[in-house]
């Protein structure tokens, strides 16, 4: 629940073209399954109750696991062209149900419709993509230094994997690991966030209708057991492999936790994107790249800019520019369809922006656009001028709509200034000097770089960090790889 009472206090619910992919229970072995005890899950808008799903704890887990072991044996010994089929039929229903879905994923989430919508094709987009994997996991011969041996190597499935996912992209991060996942011939148990179950389990309402085998994909839900299920994914010897999307600290203890089992481990963590402006860009190129960088998701996406760094010569230009459009935004409930932002996803994140604001004002910044929390879990996309390095927002992911523009005066002085943290998941700049941009993509220390780019994500690419911000690959022809172990056959007397 808000803190404080929302500007938007009541909104009715969704008409759904197909009111069964609304479902209420969690799934396990393809039954759906209901408990006494149960969470609420609202409308970051308004607050008001969306429905209740049942409130699992460790035990159930296990049960989900065992179904998951047990499908691995079947499921695993599929081809790959039999997955490719199943994956292809699952993308065609989501991409049939996109509308239904999208209201689904706007009610929990709060993005507005017109991301949603996006955020569906997006997601499906990663089944795609692994349909058309699954027939190419591919071994090599090597050649063999003895006349009587010859050295192949094989991929494989390593198994039943936990998969662990955040608030902030309810359809795309199951889409972009379970994609992966069942492609190579793993089974999944999933704990989606809290705040946004219903889009995960619209999914496996389309799973069963499409033929995805019993057991194959696995929900469970919870609110105050997350903790001990998350334990007991880390822990439990038949899951071979953990996938998390959430925070550093989280990530680094499931880490310590599935070390005990020796799990494999692909961890999307936390960021702190810096967006640099060169005073050889294209400034209205820039203003667009940030607003599209910063204010996605309401500022709630790990790759968001959350340091924005312009070259004095052209400060005072994109800061005017970028504050004239922010205060273009309309906030609201995202089925309102002017809406450009929707609400925080809750009140503790809408705490978090107003402390980094307030840190920041404290310290000399200048605010130039928004500023003010709105009530309930909204509050205005924010641009701040005058930011410093001793400033909370230059040590920390926001995670929420605030544009805090630094200046800088050198390409060295700024290389050094965006590497200096411990995170590298995502990074921009700006310049239209081709040298330049050669030169600063390769010294930027992360994941992804968007060059004269401020969207970076598509399935046809590797999403992920270096540093504190993880491990692994996802998407691309890459992320099929850390869902198979690679096997070696020496076969002797030839
Ligand atoms: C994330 O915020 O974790 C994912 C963002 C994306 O896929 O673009």
């Amino acid at each position: 629940m808000s803190a404080t009472k929302s500007f938007v206090t009541a909104v009715a619910a969704p008409q759904l073209s197909d009111p069964s992919l609304f479902r209420q229970e969690a799934f396990i072995n393809n039954e759906w399954v209901n408990k006494p005890q149960t969470f609420a899950v609202e409308d970051p808008a308004t607050g008001q109750e969306i429905g209740r799903v049942p409130e699992m704890d460790g035990e159930d887990a296990r049960v989900a696991i065992k179904a998951a072991a047990d499908a691995f044996k079947t499921w695993s010994k599929t081809t790959g062209k039999q997955r490719h089929d199943l994956l292809k039929k699952w993308y065609d229903a989501i991409m049939a149900n996109q509308e239904d879905l999208a209201k689904i994923l706007t009610w929990e989430n709060g993005k507005t419709l017109t991301e949603a919508r996006g955020e569906i094709a997006y997601g499906a987009s990663f089944y795609e993509w692994f349909a058309e994997e699954a027939v190419r996991t591919y071994g090599t011969t090597i050649p063999s230094p003895m006349p009587g041996q010859r050295y192949v190597t094989i991929k494989q499935p390593v198994g039943p994997v936990g998969i662990i996912l955040p608030f902030n992209f309810p359809n795309a991060m199951l889409t972009r690991k379970v994609g992966a996942a069942l492609a190579a011939g793993c089974t999944v148990v999933i704990k989606p966030g809290a705040e946004v179950p219903y889009s995960a389990l619209a999914l496996c309402e389309l799973a069963k209708r499409v033929g995805i085998p019993a057991g194959v994909v696995n929900i469970i839900t919870t609110l105050d057991n997350a903790a001990e299920i998350g334990t007991e994914l880390c822990t439990n010897p038949s899951i071979k492999k953990i996938s998390f999307t959430g925070s550093t600290a989280v990530g680094k203890l499931l880490v310590k936790q599935s070390s005990s089992t020796m799990k494999k481990v692909s961890m999307e963590l936390g960021g702190n994107a810096p967006f640099i402006v060169f005073d050889d860009a294209d400034i209205d190129a820039a203003v667009e790249g940030a607003l599209a960088s910063k204010f996605r998701g309401t500022g709630q996406t790990c790759v968001c800019a959350n340091r924005i760094y312009v070259q004095r010569g052209v400060y005072d230009e994109f800061a005017a520019k970028l504050a004239a459009k922010v205060n273009e935004f309309k906030v609201g409930h995202g089925f309102e369809p002017d809406t450009t932002h929707g609400p925080l996803i809750n009140h503790r994140a809408v705490e978090k922006v107003q402390r980094h604001l307030d840190d920041a004002v404290s310290k000399g910044g200048k605010i130039i656009a928004g500023g003010k929390a709105l009530g309930g879990n909204f509050f205005e996309p924010t641009v701040v001028t005058g930011m410093t390095n001793d400033m909370q927002i230059a040590k920390e992911e926001t995670f929420g709509p605030i544009a805090g523009l630094f200046t800088f005066d050198t390409e060295e002085e700024i290389i050094e200034r965006a590497n200096n943290t411990p995170f590298g998941l995502a990074a921009y700049f700006y310049s239209r000097d081709v040298g330049r941009v050669w030169r600063v993509s390769e010294q930027l220390e992360s994941g992804m770089v968007g060059a004269n780019s401020g969207i970076i994500s598509s399935c046809y690419a590797p999403f992920g960090g270096v540093k504190e911000s993880g491990l692994g690959r996802e998407g691309s022809h890459l992320g099929i790889e850390d869902y198979v172990n690679v096997k070696y056959i020496n076969m002797g007397g030839i």
